[in-house]
């Protein structure tokens, strides 16, 4: 890796045509706490964003609501926004897919694909609605499982008995759209020849720069052998239309990822930021993508292959991380546990998610567990129990004999310096999206100092005017512990992290910091840090995820 890292990193571009719930910010809060601790750690580290807005949900949700496909999106946009800034999610910009600059740059990458002879054009048969006029995708169709006789299935599987059919098979068959009965119908479409890309991408697989996981499930879809990819879409079809083949678009996964590219365009543009150096065929920079499993196959066949075939660089990994699950089972709205990022908010703090997810957090495709007894004891003995504590404890002698000056040396400067000796591993723990294990490396810091604590009993000195001096050097070691903490739990805990930094008066406070002590220099008044978690508080939150209709 060059000394000056430069790193562009994205999460998975959501949806516009529905609320961000707690699974979205799962991957959010993985990604931000990574891209947190780069830039504290001094690389230039970006990470760009968008709204996913094209395709055929958003343009019908959009014709029931009356409005443009464009106002729903921005309406959206702005939601989505404000989630992601309530939970400290730092986006350098948060774009559209629907701009002028993914238009510009798929239209590209799209022309050279075709030009070296990668686009094949066929006739395929489709279901259509007749009534509508328009194609159907499978999930738009529904009817009577051919299997087990149950009503109302989906178009490619029955969610009764498990069976897995082609919509031609349901009994009964009929438009999500209008209820009209589908027809067959044949239209021509355009695929992307991915077996012309099928060394790239056993080479791009297989050297070591995707989880094990991943590369096991990718294997089984080489030994199927790479299937050509239908790229293009009927109108009406919300999206870019495709040059050289009028009335069709491209299918909304194709300019999706290229979305990536054109968020981080604009910001180039804006920035001054040389685009080409992260995207660019011969780029040392690093591109990350953090994705859930759900959407591998796109993100490690296709994408590489598009962005190789289209002159561009291919990714330096892709990171997956599994999906979210409440008390052990799938997110569920009748449950009230499908819980959308707003109304978490309404109940609870945000920094306690990100926290009990990043203790829950590997570098697997395991699915993340939030189990709402343990999510309740975990953040309040860790966060409020362990480490606010300290600062808590300490900051109160201070201001009462010491007019909030720290000692001019520790006590323990050895403790310190312990602490600090852990600093690279700690990062090596985040960097590999071990936060799990990171932060049970930083609590156990965190009970090793409430021990120190314990021990020097500065509650007792501070009855004996004679011990004065041991008081100030004892709880200046403790807050010098704390604000170590306070260093290692910044990426997953930033709000927290600039309150105690404005308690400190310390400014911003970067990795390297562990290594200098806060001495010599007034702190200010306490305040809280975080409140404990209360059992009500979540369960309001479960209570109104059942309530609401959408949630
Ligand atoms: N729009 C596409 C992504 C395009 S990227 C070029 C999409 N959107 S999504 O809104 O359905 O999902 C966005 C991300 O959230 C995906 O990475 C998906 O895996 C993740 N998750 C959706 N539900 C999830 C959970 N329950 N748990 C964890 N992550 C989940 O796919
Ligand atoms: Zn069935």
């Amino acid at each position: 890796m060059p000394e000056r890292r430069r790193i562009l990193v994205t999460n998975a571009l959501p949806y516009a045509n529905g609320p961000i719930h707690l699974g979205h910010m799962v991957e959010a809060v993985q990604t931000d706490i990574w891209c947190r601790l780069q830039r504290m750690r001094g690389r230039e580290c970006y990470n760009v964003c968008a709204e996913d807005a094209h395709g055929t949900p958003i343009m019908l949700r959009a014709e029931r609501e009356g409005i443009t496909p464009e106002e729903l999106i921005g309406r959206l946009a702005e939601e989505h926004l404000e989630d992601y800034r309530a939970f400290s999610i730092h986006f350098d910009d948060y774009y559209t897919t629907h701009s002028p600059e993914n238009r510009k740059l798929v239209e590209e990458i799209y022309g050279r694909l075709r030009d070296r002879g990668s686009i094949d054009r066929r006739t395929v048969r489709q279901f259509y609605d007749p009534e509508r006029g328009m194609f159907l995708p499978d999930r738009f169709i529904k009817g009577t499982c051919p299997r087990c006789g149950a009503k109302d299935q989906n178009g490619d599987s029955c969610d009764e008995c498990g069976s897995t059919y082609a919509p031609a098979d349901l009994i009964d068959p009929r438009s999500i759209v209008t209820g009209a009965l589908p027809v067959e119908k044949e239209s021509e479409h355009l695929f992307l020849r991915l077996s012309d890309y099928e060394d790239l991408l056993e080479d791009w697989v297989g050297d070591g720069r995707l989880q094990s996981e991943v590369v096991n499930k990718l294997r089984e879809w080489f030994d199927d052998g790479l299937r050509d990819w239908d790229i293009s879409r009927d109108a009406p079809y919300f999206g870019f239309e495709i040059p050289d083949a009028p009335n069709k678009y491209f299918y909304v996964w194709v300019d999706a990822p290229i979305g990536y590219m054109a968020a981080f365009r604009r910001f180039c543009d804006q920035n001054g930021v040389e685009f080409g150096d992260f995207w660019g065929p011969d780029s040392d920079a690093e591109l990350y993508h953090f994705i859930g499993k759900d959407i591998l196959y796109f993100h490690c066949l296709f994408w590489p292959a598009m962005l190789h075939g289209g002159g561009y660089r291919t990714p330096s990994s892709v990171f997956v991380h599994g999906f979210l699950t409440v008390d052990g089972a799938k997110m569920s709205k009748s449950r009230g546990t499908f819980v959308m990022a707003r109304t978490y908010l309404d109940h609870l703090d945000p920094e306690a998610f990100r926290y009990y997810i990043a203790a829950k957090l590997s570098n697997g495709l395991a699915d993340i567990d939030l189990n709402l007894e343990d999510f309740v004891l975990r953040v309040n003995s860790d966060l409020v129990g362990k480490v606010v504590n300290i600062a808590s404890r300490c900051a109160g002698f201070l201001h009462r004999q010491f007019d909030g000056r720290l000692a001019a040396a520790l006590d323990a400067p050895e403790l310190a310096a312990a602490a600090a000796a852990e600093a690279e591993e700690i990062a090596e723990l985040y960097e590999g999206r071990d936060y799990n294990r990171a932060l049970r490396r930083v609590i156990a810091l965190a009970d090793r100092a409430n021990r120190y604590i314990d021990e020097r009993r500065p509650w007792e000195a501070a009855r004996d005017p004679e011990r004065a001096a041991e008081v100030q050097a004892v709880c200046t070691t403790g807050l010098e512990l704390f604000r170590q903490l306070v260093v290692f739990l910044k990426p997953v805990v930033p709000a927290i992290a600039g309150r105690a930094e404005s308690f400190l008066r310390t400014g911003p406070l970067v990795w390297e910091d562990v290594h200098t002590p806060l001495l010599d220099r007034e702190i200010g008044p306490f305040e809280p840090l975080l409140t404990r978690v209360r059992r009500e508080q979540v369960a309001a939150m479960i209570a109104a995820s059942g309530e609401d209709g959408t949630g």
